[in-house]
């Protein structure tokens, strides 16, 4: 089964099977069947957040149940949806409802019940403020549980489904907890000038979207992943040594360290609009590296360790990548 148009960065890709369940029941069939092969089932969503092998052997899982449903809880709503919803579709159609929680996170490529994998975060807000619960299978037994936030140990781009649990769940549906009060959050950049006085969570979402519409590439036109690292978090020492030495750096200071934009590290080392091969940094935002068609995920790995390295001789930091390699995801290989 082809995956070269079921990956935003366009890496061609060859799967040895593939299925697509739309309920819950074929899901479970399929994970059976996954079961008796030695390989665990690789999950996929949107395909925005993975670097994909030519060629994938094994069993490609993309949950496709796409029903959700509102619940009145007192003075909030409690939204029930799918792992197959489409994210932006959801934060529209919740946004257009007047309901409130989930608008600056408005188009973030993919699926619902991939949005946990990374806790999904943008203009100030991340998943875990509003999710209440996440329902996953195990891969190991089948069993269906619910899981609260606190054991998914959310953190920045970070959750427990990327590290004890990686490739024994699958995630078939979330929780989230929205409200009918407006709670604006508009601190982010000049989301605060691009609104009106009172909004409503439609125009903080449409005005989410325009911003990202200005920097960031449309996965259908140029392939990509959105940011290839994530910002690196450093001690307060070490930032207070960069800021002196680059005062204009941008730093943000939280629980645990200060942390830094890696978009304005890759920026200044000169490599924003850099081409090397099918591949290159971003013109309009050099945290995101952008496919030019042709290449393969080895020569996009290559390339990301070349600008890496370029941040850490210029300004001594490391960059973590944030897409998902097969390996990583549970494919055993
Ligand atoms: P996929 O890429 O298909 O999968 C990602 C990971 O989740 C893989 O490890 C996969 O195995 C696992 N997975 C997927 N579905 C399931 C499931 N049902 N059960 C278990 N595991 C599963 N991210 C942000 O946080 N903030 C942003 O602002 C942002 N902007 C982006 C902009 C662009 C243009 C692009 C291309 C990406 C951006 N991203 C952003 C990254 C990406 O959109 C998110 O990480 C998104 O949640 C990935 O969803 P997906 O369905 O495409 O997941
Ligand atoms: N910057 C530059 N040059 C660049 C890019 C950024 O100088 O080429 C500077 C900006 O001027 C700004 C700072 O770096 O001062 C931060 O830039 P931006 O607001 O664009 O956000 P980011 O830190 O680069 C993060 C997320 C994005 C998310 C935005 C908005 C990570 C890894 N990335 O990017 O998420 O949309 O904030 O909240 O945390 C993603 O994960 O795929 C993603 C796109």
């Amino acid at each position: 089964h082809d995956l070269s148009r079921l990956n935003t960065l366009g890496l061609p890709c060859r799967a040895e099977r593939f299925v697509a369940p739309s309920s819950a029941a074929q899901l479970t069939e399929a994970l059976a069947l996954a079961g008796q092969e030695r390989r665990a089932p690789l999950l996929l969503g949107g395909g925005s957040n993975v670097i994909l092998p030519a060629s994938l052997p094994g069993l490609v899982i993309q949950p496709a149940m796409t029903d959700w449903r509102l619940e009145e809880a007192d003075r909030q709503v409690r939204v029930h949806v799918d792992a197959g919803v489409v994210w932006h579709d959801l934060v529209m159609s919740l946004a257009r409802r007047g309901l409130w929680g989930i608008e600056n996170l408005a188009l973030i490529p993919g699926h619902c019940g991939a949005a946990p994998i990374q806790n999904i975060g943008a203009y100030g807000v991340e998943l875990h403020e509003v999710l209440e619960a996440v329902r996953v299978i195990s891969l190991e037994d089948g069993r269906e549980t619910t899981m609260t936030p606190d054991e998914c140990d959310f953190g920045y781009r970070d959750s427990i489904f990327k590290r004890e649990l990686a490739g024994r769940v699958a995630i078939t549906g979330l929780v989230l907890r929205l409200s009918r009060h407006a709670a604006p959050r508009l601190a982010y950049g000049d989301l605060a000038q691009r609104v009106s006085a009172n909004p409503s969570p439609q125009e903080v979402a449409e005005a989410v979207s325009a911003v990202r519409r200005e920097k960031l590439p449309d996965p259908a036109r140029l392939g990509n992943a959105g940011s290839f690292f994530k910002n690196p978090v450093v001690s307060p020492e070490r930032a207070e040594a960069l800021r002196a030495a680059y005062p204009g750096m941008p730093q943000f200071p939280q629980a645990g360290g200060v942390k830094l934009a890696a978009g304005w590290l890759i920026d200044r080392c000169g490599l924003k609009g850099w081409r090397c091969g099918h591949f290159g940094v971003h013109d309009r935002q050099a945290l995101v590296l952008v496919h030019h068609g042709g290449g393969s995920a080895e020569e996009l790995l290559e390339v990301a360790a070349e600008v890496a390295e370029r941040v850490r001789e210029a300004f001594g930091v490391t960059l973590e990548r944030e897409p998902r390699l097969a390996a990583e995801m549970g494919e055993m290989g």
